[in-house]
């Protein structure tokens, strides 16, 4: 094993009926609280009500910031650190999905520089060194955010979608009340699925060092996916298995399972380039793409990984060649997402044209090497594309 840091300061509050604590929580930083949400599904669910309720109780100055997108833009974020720094706000409140939480950290960060929020992305790369406190309510078991400090923008204008990391943008405390995402649509909820589970395989495909203490505890999250999607989607009220996925959402992309391990992930930068260009749902895109990317990176220097992966998540049975089992593992998981989680199988279904490959391949590994589990140049991703078409 690698020496690594183990620092993960996020308190969370997990289960039903745990917002009496938030007055208590956000009181820690100020009364001015900014909160944030998206499109309005906060309200439908009767939370906003509540929130509000909790935030009159304790006697905060509420501003709010709503109609964050999917795949949040940059111009909600420009909208949110002018409320900040107009209003003198002390600490910001995200309600939602990582949308909302992604765009509200970069808010809280540019909150406390004078340079525009899109340089922390760009080129520039300006230095994120400090962040207004922020608080989560998390109604969408998904990207993690509410657990890490990554972020991800949209620049519509550039065509652009970039992540960042930053310590000082990891929430304080997170809400995490399984029921809250009943509401959430089988689709999204096979999203989210899908989302976790390549947060996971991004980590476990790794032929560097042999971690079988994380890889148990890695196969035990893919495992808990691939049990409670299904049913979540067919019982969304089925409180297990919300809070199942909701537990694993955080703990796939906290930084727990990484220990040590440095290999950059593959799928995630070609993934960010398809809604880039055309906004599709993160977790649909990485369906796609995934069972291509395997299937390009078997060979026999990578097949064991594979079939550790199908027999330990999948059960496939440990007596056959070891590339029958690889095989088998690709077809499983497609299984998994194109016939369970009814997902979409091909770009040609979610309109995504091999015209544009050239570009996107090429901004996925920034014009060198992607260094993931398998090195890929441009050449290859855009092989990788095409084998989704
Ligand atoms: O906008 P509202 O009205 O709230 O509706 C949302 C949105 O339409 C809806 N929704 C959320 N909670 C709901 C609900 N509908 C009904 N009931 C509820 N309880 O779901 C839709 C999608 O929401 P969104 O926040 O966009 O989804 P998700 O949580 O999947 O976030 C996706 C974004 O996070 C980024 C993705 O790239 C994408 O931009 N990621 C962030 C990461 C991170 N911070 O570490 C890592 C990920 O890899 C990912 O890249
Ligand atoms: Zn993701």
């Amino acid at each position: 094993m690698n020496g690594f840091v183990y620092d993960i300061p996020v308190k969370v509050y997990f289960g039903e009926n745990q917002l009496g604590h938030l007055g208590e929580e956000l009181g820690k930083y100020g009364k001015r609280v900014l909160l944030t949400y998206g499109g309005g599904s906060i309200k439908r669910i009767g939370l906003y009500d509540r929130i509000i309720a909790e935030l009159k109780k304790g006697g905060f100055e509420v501003f709010e910031l709503s109609g964050i997108e999917p795949n949040p833009r940059i111009e909600s974020v420009r909208r949110g650190v002018r409320i900040c720094k107009e209003e003198k706000i002390d600490v910001l409140l995200a309600v939602g999905g990582g949308s909302t939480i992604d765009a509200t950290k970069f808010m809280a960060a540019g909150a406390c520089v004078e340079h525009d929020p899109w340089d922390f992305l760009n080129e520039k790369r300006a230095p994120i060194e400090k962040a207004l406190p922020i608080v989560t309510v998390l109604t969408l078991a998904a990207t993690g955010s509410e657990m890490d400090c990554g972020g991800v923008i949209s620049n519509p204008e550039t065509h652009d979608k970039i992540g960042r990391l930053a310590p000082a943008m990891l929430p304080k405390v997170s809400f995490l009340d399984p029921t809250l995402t009943y509401t959430v649509s089988p689709y999204q909820t096979a999203c989210g699925a899908v989302d976790m589970l390549s947060h996971i395989i991004e980590v476990y495909f790794n032929m560097e060092q042999d971690l079988y203490m994380l890889d148990c505890f890695m196969e035990g999250m893919m495992k808990t996916i691939v049990k409670y999607a299904p049913i979540a989607m067919k019982e969304p009220e089925n409180y297990e298995a919300r809070a199942n996925l909701m537990w694993t959402s955080s703990w796939a992309i906290n930084g727990f399972v990484n220990g040590g391990k440095q290999q950059a992930w593959s799928c995630h930068p070609m993934e960010h380039e398809l809604s880039a260009i055309y906004d599709i749902t993160h977790g649909l895109g990485l369906a796609i793409l995934t069972p291509r990317w395997m299937e390009y990176c078997l060979d026999e220097r990578t097949v064991s990984k594979y079939v550790q992966f199908g027999v330990n998540v999948f059960g496939i049975r440990a007596d056959k060649e070891p590339m029958a089992i690889a095989h088998e593992s690709i077809e499983r998981l497609s299984e998994f997402l194109f016939d369970t989680l009814q997902l979409k199988s091909t770009f040609t279904e979610v309109g995504i044209k091999a015209e544009d490959f050239p570009v996107m391949a090429r901004k996925a590994c920034a014009g060198g090497i992607l260094p993931g589990f398998k090195p890929l140049e441009q050449k290859d991703i855009e092989k990788i594309f095409e084998m989704c078409l």
